[in-house]
């Protein structure tokens, strides 16, 4: 059972760690000339694999609750510009890379990528399918919304070769939705399911909790539902409410947001469903897999890895070359993100230049800090003495870099959340709920910043 007690006392501000370092850190003095650079150098760097991430920001209608970077438009012209530069930045980076490597990743995030024609969709895999070399094992993934999605489509995307479908279902209660402005599903989730089944083709769910409407009893039936239509991979995540960032959230504030006391219990309830189903392995604390899915399977052997688009595997992992406005390229030792004006991505493309807008250059002793907190937050586990073989250096000068001392795991250790067995550190079941708290022990550079970071958990 998940003890609450525990959870309260270390809920405190930290990094979410979804990156080392997080995104907040980048900066303008990393341009595009430094962007150019890290790709033709990736090439020599690890992983070896390419993994493609595809940002289509357009949505028909935003949702009120909504924290991506989205574009509401219905402007077809404004698509069709922002498309034909897609491709342009495609092959502008196609040219810096080693393309006997093999694309391991494809991944269309948004926005809503399936707003687009399946025409649209398959004009740029057609480039990406002549451009690189493209696998029968590459996962190919695009985030649907299930407003705009219907049987044709789906063929149109088998056809094309996708094999992972994202849908975003949020919530199963109509009313939710209502008042959030999602629009309710075209076709019955159950329809789309089994007909994504159908295909051999790999099935994920979103939910957010913390949403207007919603109560720990109304979001148990939500998973419940789900568990019964038994997706391959399912998320939920922790509605992030950033009204300074993105005002239209304001309007659910007014529709009364539940307590942190009512979210809290909510997102307790659905982790602990997940796991007594017994079909689910939980990787990290949001993300779940059937038993049977690779993801389980890499956890199951230490061998689970992550990016900004989500969990993958030692066979899926790649550095991230990234393309579309505001889209974050992940490369071996550095960061670059595209500027977030889609006036300006396009414009600087079409002049051929890189639409670098930030980026971040890891140091030696960085790398170093990224591998151990990635291990740790994949695997919940750490072995010293492998992952200094592994980065072909020695275990006191992991320690070092990480400034590492049993003393300062002491408490977590006390107080059941961590087991230190043989120089290996291993998160136990509560230790999951207070990941970030240990792996911040493990990251020098937090106490010396002035940033601001949401709540642990
Ligand atoms: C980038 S969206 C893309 C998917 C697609 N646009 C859709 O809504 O179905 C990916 C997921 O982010 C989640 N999300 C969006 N806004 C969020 C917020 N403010 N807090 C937490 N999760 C959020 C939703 O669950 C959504 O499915
Ligand atoms: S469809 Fe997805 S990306 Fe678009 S507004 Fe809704 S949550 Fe945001």
């Amino acid at each position: 059972m998940i003890d609450k007690k525990l959870i309260e006392k270390y809920d405190k501000p930290l990094p979410r760690y979804t990156s080392y370092p997080p995104a907040t850190s980048f900066h303008a003095e990393y341009t595009a000339d430094d962007y150019k650079k890290s790709v033709q150098l990736s090439n020599h760097q690890a992983p070896q694999g390419i993994s493609l991430y595809l940002h289509i920001p357009f949505c028909p209608r935003l949702c009120l609750y909504c924290g991506c970077t989205t574009l509401i438009t219905r402007q077809d012209i404004m698509i069709a510009n922002y498309l034909e530069a897609l491709k342009k930045e495609i092959s502008m980076v196609a040219e810096w890379l080693d393309l006997a490597r093999p694309v391991t990743q494809i991944h269309w995030g948004g926005g809503t990528p399936n707003a687009l024609s399946a025409a649209q969709v398959g004009d740029i895999m057609a480039l990406i399918h002549t451009t690189f070399k493209v696998e029968a094992a590459t996962e190919i993934a695009i985030e649907c919304n299930p407003a705009h999605l219907n049987l044709e489509y789906l063929d149109a995307l088998f056809e094309m070769g996708f094999n992972r479908i994202s849908l975003g279902i949020q919530d199963f209660n109509e009313e939710v939705l209502n008042t959030v402005h999602r629009d309710l599903p075209n076709l019955p989730i159950n329809t789309l399911t089994q007909y994504i089944r159908q295909h051999s083709v790999g099935v994920n769910y979103d939910f957010i909790y913390g949403l207007p409407g919603q109560t720990e009893a109304t979001f148990a039936q939500t998973i419940q539902q789900a568990l019964e239509l038994k997706p391959d991979r399912l998320v939920t995540f922790s509605y992030a409410h950033v009204p300074w960032v993105k005002p239209h959230q304001n309007t659910l504030e007014k529709a009364g947001l539940p307590s942190a006391e009512e979210k809290l219990a909510m997102f307790t309830t659905a982790y602990q469903m997940m796991v007594d189903s017994g079909d689910y392995m939980a990787i990290g604390l949001d993300h779940f897999a059937l038993k049977q899915d690779p993801l389980s399977r890499a956890l199951s052997n230490h061998q689970l890895h992550r990016n900004f688009q989500g969990y993958c595997t030692r066979e899926t992992t790649g550095q991230v070359y990234a393309f579309g406005m505001s889209a974050i390229s992940q490369l071996f030792d550095s960061y670059a993100q595209n500027t977030k004006n889609i006036k300006g991505y396009i414009d600087l493309i079409n002049s051929g230049q890189p639409a670098i807008d930030k980026g971040y250059h890891l140091t030696t002793d960085e790398l170093i800090i990224k591998e151990v907190i990635t291990e740790l937050m994949c695997n919940n586990r750490l072995d010293w003495q492998e992952l200094a073989i592994r980065l072909k250096t020695d275990v006191a000068q992991l320690k070092a870099i990480t400034q590492y001392s049993e003393e300062k795991m002491q408490p977590y250790v006390n107080d059941g959340l961590l087991l230190i067995i043989n120089d290996t550190l291993n998160i136990t079941e509560s230790g999951r709920f207070t990941i970030r708290n240990i792996v911040a022990e493990l990251d020098p550079k937090l106490n010396s910043g002035n940033q601001r970071f949401s709540k642990s958990i």
